[in-house]
């Protein structure tokens, strides 16, 4: 079974999910480079970006929402996630993003894809009536595709949605059929409400009810940290391929496991050096991307969770978050390394 996302296809529809904090440039590409098929960005204020390109001040150096934005060609296939609830916001940021035509634009390809978070929980964001908030309003969230639609020239639109928002308005295969309607090209659930966060567990049966109700590629999403998780997740629920979360943060191998699986083939666990060794990669693709100031306070959440079940890692983790430099943190991890040799 494979998908097709504008030109490109996807052998087993093996996708990062968005997370903010943690999707960027660095974490896709290490997560790509262990058999991620397709990786999508942190979220994106629409309105931002917009009102940044507005802005008499809008340089390079500070400008926090474009680089958000970025694609490097090699990435691709990749997508860039936009949150927003008013269409015309999201449609011109959008355009953009497809035409890497504004200030500050340091990207050097445009996405395979934008996609429209319909999904994110968090207080301020469903204030503005944006994220899952639009899974109560199925009108304006089919008015922000079909702006955004039409607002770009071949990019497809893709939609991240919830269950629904509470228990009681579990409407993702009604929302999913709306938004097919209005032309978007995939719908990801992440089978669970608004009102259930990250726990408890998922209602697999919503992604059934999504894969029925639509003829565009359903991808299913929540709680995969095994290539047992993805394979049940897709004979459940014939969804044509999975999002995959928090499973690979501290561990982006999951993709290469799901694939050798879904291969036949045979495969075997990083080992604690390998582990190791990626984490110290990471730093240093962090560092190239993002500097040292901001790399030495990023990179502490993914370390603590690529050394998690290592010997003697508890106090090296307590250490690493109290570090000033990557230099320290690299020095810990090396120092966890040799109590290994
Ligand atoms: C720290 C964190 C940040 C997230 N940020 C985003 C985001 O920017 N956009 C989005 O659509 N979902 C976001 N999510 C939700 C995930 O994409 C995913 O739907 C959810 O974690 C369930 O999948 P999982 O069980 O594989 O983690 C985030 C989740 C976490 C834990």
């Amino acid at each position: 079974m494979s998908i097709k996302i504008g030109d490109v296809i996807l052998k087993h529809g093996l996708m990062l999910a968005p997370m903010a904090g943690f999707t960027d440039y660095s974490f896709r590409k290490i997560c790509k480079e262990q058999g991620a098929e397709y990786t999508v960005s942190e979220m994106v204020s629409a309105k931002a970006l917009c009102y940044e390109q507005r802005s008499k001040k809008a340089v390079l150096s500070d400008s926090k929402t474009a680089p958000l934005a970025a694609v490097s060609p090699e990435e691709n296939p990749m997508a860039i996630q936009l949150f927003g609830s008013e269409p015309e916001f999201v449609a011109e940021a959008a355009a953009m993003i497809e035409s890497r035509e504004y200030r500050s634009c340091i990207s050097k390809a445009s996405p395979v894809a934008i996609d429209i978070n319909m999904g994110c929980p968090m207080h301020k964001i469903v204030g503005n009536g944006e994220g899952s908030a639009l899974m109560k309003n199925p009108a304006l969230a089919a008015k922000i595709v079909e702006a955004t639609v039409k607002a770009l020239k071949h990019t497809p639109v893709t939609v991240k949605i919830r269950a629904g928002w509470d228990s009681n308005s579990k409407n993702a295969a009604e929302m999913a059929k709306v938004l097919e309607a209005a032309g978007a090209s995939l719908i990801c659930v992440h089978a669970r409400t608004r009102e259930q966060m990250y726990n408890p567990g998922i209602d697999i049966d919503i992604i059934s009810a999504v894969k029925k109700a639509v003829n565009i590629p359903v991808i299913g999403n929540g709680d995969i940290c095994t290539a047992s998780d993805a394979v049940n997740m897709m004979k459940i629920t014939g969804c044509d391929g999975i999002m995959i979360g928090r499973g690979a943060l501290g561990n982006p191998w999951i993709f290469r496991e799901i694939s050798a699986y879904l291969d036949g083939e045979k495969y075997e666990q990083p080992s604690i050096e390998e582990r190791l060794d990626t984490c110290l990669y990471h730093v240093d693709l962090m560092v190239e991307n993002k500097g040292e100031y901001t790399s030495s306070a990023e990179i502490k959440k993914h370390a603590a969770l690529y050394i998690k079940g290592v010997r003697n890692a508890a106090s090296v983790r307590d250490r690493i978050m109290k570090a000033h430099s990557t230099a320290q943190i690299k020095a810990l991890i090396n120092e966890l390394k040799g109590t290994r040799e």
